[in-house]
């Protein structure tokens, strides 16, 4: 079978452990990580089946060209391109204490944009069990992609990412 790609940034903090977490969880056999800063479109042709793992860093900034963040540089390449054909699920770390009103918004701007360009979203979660105020990232009464709070819920996270994979392997990880 194709392997799933994990496209994940920043490095080095929530969003690449949980990003480890996932590919253990699908199997690190069926998965390729792939660090956003250093990929390009030529990467996204090689998966019809792409993970996608993005945190809010403040509501607007992540959009902006800082050198330093590599959402940033990534976010033109998938507004641009053509995802017609491609499965594609997203999970977006937040922290829903600090930022009730904007929870892991980056990952509804991302959701948003990816299936303007062409993409079907998969693994759609109920916000049953999170607490926050508002969020991008709900699209008709649910989350967009996987929400994950690792600064004040990370006791959930292990069991939100194994009831996420048990989910996409109904229909994504096919
Ligand atoms: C400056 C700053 C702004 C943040 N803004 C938001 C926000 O608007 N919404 C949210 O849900 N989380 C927000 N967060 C929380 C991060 O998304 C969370 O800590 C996440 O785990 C960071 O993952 P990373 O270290 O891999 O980037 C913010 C964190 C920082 C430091």
């Amino acid at each position: 079978m194709e392997k799933t790609a994990i496209f994940f940034g920043p490095l080095d903090g929530s969003v690449h452990r949980i990003a480890r977490l996932v590919a253990s969880t699908i199997g690190e056999d069926k998965a390729d990580l792939i660090h956003i800063a250093s990929a390009t479109a030529a990467d996204l042709d090689n998966y019809s089946r792409i993970i996608f793992g993005i945190s809010t860093i403040g509501r607007d900034t992540w959009q902006q060209k800082f050198d330093n963040n590599d959402w940033s540089k990534f976010f033109p390449i998938v507004s641009a391109y053509d995802f017609t054909g491609k499965k594609v699920a997203i999970f977006g770390l937040g922290d829903h204490v600090t930022y009730a009103y904007h929870f892991v918004d980056s990952m509804g701007l991302l959701g948003k944009t990816i299936k303007h360009q062409g993409g079907t979203l998969f693994g759609a979660v109920s916000p049953e069990g999170y607490t926050f105020q508002d969020s991008e990232a709900i699209v008709e009464g649910s989350f967009i992609g996987l929400p994950v709070d690792e600064d004040f819920e990370p006791e959930l996270t292990e069991g939100r990412v194994n009831a996420w994979i048990q989910t996409l392997k109904k229909d994504f990880l096919l």
